[in-house]
């Protein structure tokens, strides 16, 4: 038996099953309740269903909740009008209050501001992560951590020949480096005795309880928060461990005594918490952790999602894996294995691998592991497909049916083919717009980390697949959980089989 397909495969099925795929399911309108029967009853299936809508109504849809519930919504995957809520028209759609609300938790972190403050806090963090000395030292740090640890690790599953995890595993690897680029300290979520996992379970929860507050009415999810009842009361929990966690990760970066150092210009360098600590701006306590938190999820949220996704499609391609491997090959003939007679490829060898890049773009393509985009109507508009918006209205760019839609992708747009981001003589990447591949973002908020996750992303998969053949055990169920995160409802079971030098 093989893996069940992948429910995310399926749009085109459901497309065919219809002659009128717009009147087969585009959701209806209740005189009371508006579209909220409707939506509600697809929920299960939220990426899936918002796909086939998108693409049964030209890639917008205008939908409504019940009246005066605060619900009117513009959902698109249009690049034109994406264009022009990122970028043209970028000051009339802010995040929005509401969002700020959704993810309290990161109350006054960058992600959950606008305007000039948001402004002025991505020039302070620009000057973090484009600092030499930080990039060298979360490069460093990742070659550190796959070779001392994730490819031990492996190596022993592979020849016990257990099956594992890929998914739990590749959140713990995240989930260290990321704490170590922001507090400077490894809490050891990756080993082999698989310590408790609190703090990463927590995270989890902030993003599942975030979507189920993104798709109620505000009044509801704040009542149940008031009540402390259902998954308000999940949230609390999560948001206390949370805390925890960087208060004991803050007392224990102090207590091994801070690893910084100053740059040229006589600045403090290190990890990002020593570029905040000592900021006036940042003594008040709760915004400084809010701002930690929003960093362990910039890091370990987006990339441990997404490694499960790349390993879940090459374990399915071998004819992609093989053209990896032939680009790693002359890499590798000039390195020496490690005493474990493994190879890992530091961060200077794959810069360069654009068939690499393009297998980690076509993954983020059909699986962008910030799967929608909310944004809000600040003074009514007309979008460049004529749509109209409407002050207050809430807009939701689905990147995910953006990746699946013929119009745009071409009729193999379900296809895993990172032949599509080449050009044609194959040594360079085609020049695609950031508002048709959105999984960085687009405009004046584009992500901030996207070489640096491109560059761990590479070491891990690279060094991953050259040394190991990677098997999907049989039988399993592979969907997305309902989450802000595309992560795996059930895991990736994989198996593991050493390759021969
Ligand atoms: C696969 C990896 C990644 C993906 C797909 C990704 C994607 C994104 C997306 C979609 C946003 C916009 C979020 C929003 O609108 O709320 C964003 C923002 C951001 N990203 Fe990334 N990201 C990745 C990795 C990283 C890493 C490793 C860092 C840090 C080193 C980082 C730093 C940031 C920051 C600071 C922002 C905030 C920009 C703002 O709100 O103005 N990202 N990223």
């Amino acid at each position: 038996m093989k893996p069940s397909p992948c429910p995310l495969h399926l749009t085109a099925s459901i497309r065919r099953r219809s002659n009128n795929p717009a009147e087969a399911v585009l959701p209806t309108k209740l005189p009371i309740l508006g579209m909220l029967p409707s939506l509600l009853a697809n929920m299960y299936n939220f990426h899936e269903y918002s796909s086939v809508v998108l693409a049964g109504s030209g890639l917008n849809f205008n939908g409504d909740g019940p009246p005066g519930a605060g619900m009117r919504f513009f959902i698109t995957c249009d690049p034109a009008n994406i264009q022009h809520i990122f970028t043209t028209n970028y000051h009339n759609f802010p995040k929005g209050a509401e969002f700020a609300a959704i993810f309290d938790i990161m109350a006054g972190g960058l992600f959950t501001i606008d305007g000039e403050l948001c402004r002025r806090r991505r020039v302070k963090f620009a000057g973090v992560v484009s600092s030499p000395w930080f990039t060298d030292r979360v490069a460093a740090h990742c070659c550190d951590k796959v070779k001392d640890h994730l490819l031990p690790l492996l190596a022993r599953m592979a020849t016990t020949g257990t099956s594992f995890d890929m998914q739990e595993l590749m959140v713990r690897l995240m989930f260290d480096m990321t704490a170590m680029a922001v507090f400077g300290v490894d809490p050891g979520f990756l080993s082999s005795d698989m310590p408790p996992v609190d703090a990463s379970t927590a995270m989890d929860t902030v993003m599942e309880v975030g979507f189920l507050r993104h798709t109620m009415p505000a009044s509801l999810w704040k009542a149940m928060r008031w009540l402390n009842i259902g998954p308000e009361r999940k949230l609390l929990e999560a948001k206390k461990v949370l805390h925890r966690f960087v208060v004991d990760t803050m007392d224990r970066r102090k207590r091994n005594g801070e690893n910084v150092g100053h740059n040229e210009n006589e600045e403090v360098v290190g990890d990002i918490l020593s570029s905040y600590i000592n900021d006036p701006d940042f003594a008040d306590d709760d915004l400084l952790r809010a701002t930690l938190i929003n960093f362990m999820i910039a890091g370990r949220d987006t990339i441990g999602t997404t490694l499960p996704w790349i390993f879940y499609n090459l374990a399915q391609n071998p004819n992609i894996v093989s053209i990896i491997r032939k680009e790693l090959s002359p890499i590798a003939s000039h390195k020496a294995a490690n005493g474990m007679g493994a190879m890992v490829f530091e961060p200077e060898d794959t810069k360069s691998l654009v068939y690499l890049r393009a297998t980690l773009y076509e993954t983020l393509r059909l699986y962008p592991p910030a799967h929608t985009e909310r944004k809000t109507v600040v003074t009514d508009d007309i979008m460049p497909s004529g749509h109209e918006v409407h002050a207050g209205d809430a807009i939701f760019i689905s990147l995910y049916s953006m990746g699946r839609m013929e119009s745009l992708w071409g009729k193999d747009c379900l296809d895993f083919n990172p032949n599509r981001w080449l050009l044609e003589d194959n040594n360079k990447l085609k020049n695609v717009p950031s508002h048709k591949f959105l999984a960085f973002n687009s405009g004046p908020r584009v992500c901030m980390g996207k070489e640096i996750a491109v560059m761990q992303m590479k070491t891990i998969v690279a060094t991953v697949m050259w040394n190991f053949d990677v098997e999907l055990v049989e039988g399993q169920s592979i969907q997305p959980k309902l989450s802000c995160l595309l992560q795996m409802k059930y895991g990736l079971i994989v198996k593991l089989k050493k390759r021969e030098a």
